[in-house]
């Protein structure tokens, strides 16, 4: 007889309202069929198809192989700080001090951190619905109250200062909004964003910009709201060596923070991760070299002709399309036309054509289940070929 004692489970009831990641259900779905032979054309995953560069790889080995295992600060490496400060300066003509730039394992840590400096139990956290998923699970740990504002095809899918003046309430602590945002690729104007800021600052809340997809924008070039004269001390920047720079698995990212925050995330970090991964730090530090920077504008270069093909084939297939992305490397599509449940319309697709994508219902509630994301993290052949298969898929439904 087993004399191993009886142990009740009890995790946190936070923990247990933590909402699955539905993208990571279909994708789970598609690796199911790719091991029963039948090839899947792969528009479900947010992350870029290229490797990160080889001069990444080479610098972290050698900073490997010369001992650099260690922590580094918890803000980040000195230099990676003064580099990215440079980089603001050279590209986006923005004033930022190294001494504002805190170094994260990814920006879902920068995420984490800003927002637990941020919120008491009870604040209210505004964000659009959709949204980037894991900043509600993030506001629900720390007991905040979400307030999601819904948004349409008609404000690009972003809040505007018309609509945060509309739902303005006592106790909004924070704002969050994504430019350029995931899952719909579209962006807020500088201005508008300046506006915001300044109506945010005059209410005393602080305004979260997560500019993660800034490199990739299309037809304009990229900004960033630190470029703008007269910030006020309530914005904070989220940012990431994921996507532009192609480095998702090296974990690392980054936050902008106003000066008073700064010896506050300092602390949390201390606790709460200790420090960014050190050889990736050093990988990053080769990624915002010229060559380097030069090779990520070719492949920026190559998102935005498959933005354009993916669109352009899905006007020829006389899909409806409501707006044309801006940036990130996404495309929100209304499926109102054929579906009033875009989960099953995802599975099915799936099962049927090979083809996956990710049903709205990740991004929030509102018009969930007639929206769907494309990721076009695939070629140019696949893209052309999934919008015949999605197509024919469609048609054989509209028949039966
Ligand atoms: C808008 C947005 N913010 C933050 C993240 C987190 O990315 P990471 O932790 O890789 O920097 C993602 C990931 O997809 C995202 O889409």
């Amino acid at each position: 007889m087993s004399n191993k004692i009886q142990f009740t489970p009890n995790p946190s009831i936070a923990a247990a309202c933590i909402q699955p990641f539905h993208v990571m259900k279909i994708l789970g779905e598609a690796k199911a069929l790719e091991a029963t032979g039948k090839p899947v054309i792969h528009m479900e995953i947010g992350e870029p198809d290229f490797a990160s560069l080889p001069c990444v790889h080479q610098a972290a080995s050698k900073a490997a192989e010369q001992g650099f295992t260690h922590y580094t600060p918890t803000m980040g490496l000195p230099a990676l700080r003064e580099k990215l400060a440079d980089f603001y300066h050279n590209f986006y003509h923005a004033k930022v001090d190294a001494c504002n730039i805190m170094i994260t394992p990814g920006s879902s840590s920068a995420l984490q951190v800003v927002l637990t400096a941020l919120i008491n139990p009870g604040d209210k956290v505004v964000l659009t619905d959709p949204a980037y998923p894991c900043n509600r699970q993030f506001v629900n740990l720390l007991h905040g109250e979400l307030l999601a504002i819904p948004v349409s095809h008609e404000t690009q899918y972003q809040l505007n200062l018309e609509q945060l003046k509309t739902h303005w309430q006592k106790g909004i602590k924070v704002v969050m909004v994504a430019s350029p945002a995931n899952p719909t690729g579209t962006i807020i104007e500088q201005p508008e964003l300046m506006a915001m800021a300044n109506f945010l600052a005059e209410k005393n809340a602080y305004f979260i910009v997560d500019e993660i997809y800034q490199g990739l924008v299309y037809d304009r070039p990229a900004e960033s709201i630190l470029a703008n004269n007269a910030l006020p001390d309530n914005v904070i920047v989220i940012n990431s060596f994921s996507k532009f720079f192609g480095m998702t698995g090296w974990r690392l990212g980054w936050t902008v923070a106003p000066s008073h925050l700064i010896p506050i995330l300092d602390r949390l970090g201390q606790n709460l991760f200790l420090a960014a991964p050190t050889p990736s730090q050093y990988g990053a530090l080769q990624v915002l070299e010229k060559d380097a920077l030069a090779e990520l504008e070719v492949r920026r270069q190559t998102f935005e002709k498959r933005r354009n093909t993916l669109y352009n084939a899905m006007q020829k297939a006389s899909f409806t399309l409501k707006t044309l992305p801006q940036g990130a490397f996404y495309l929100y599509w209304d499926i109102s036309e054929y579906s009033q449940d875009s989960q099953a319309f995802c599975s099915e697709l799936l099962n049927e054509t090979g083809v996956a994508i990710t049903p709205g219902k990740d991004f929030g509630d509102f018009n969930a289940n007639t929206h769907v994301r494309l990721a076009y993290t695939t070629d140019e052949t696949q893209l052309i070929k999934a919008v015949h298969l999605i197509k024919q898929f469609i048609d054989s439904k509209r028949n039966k």
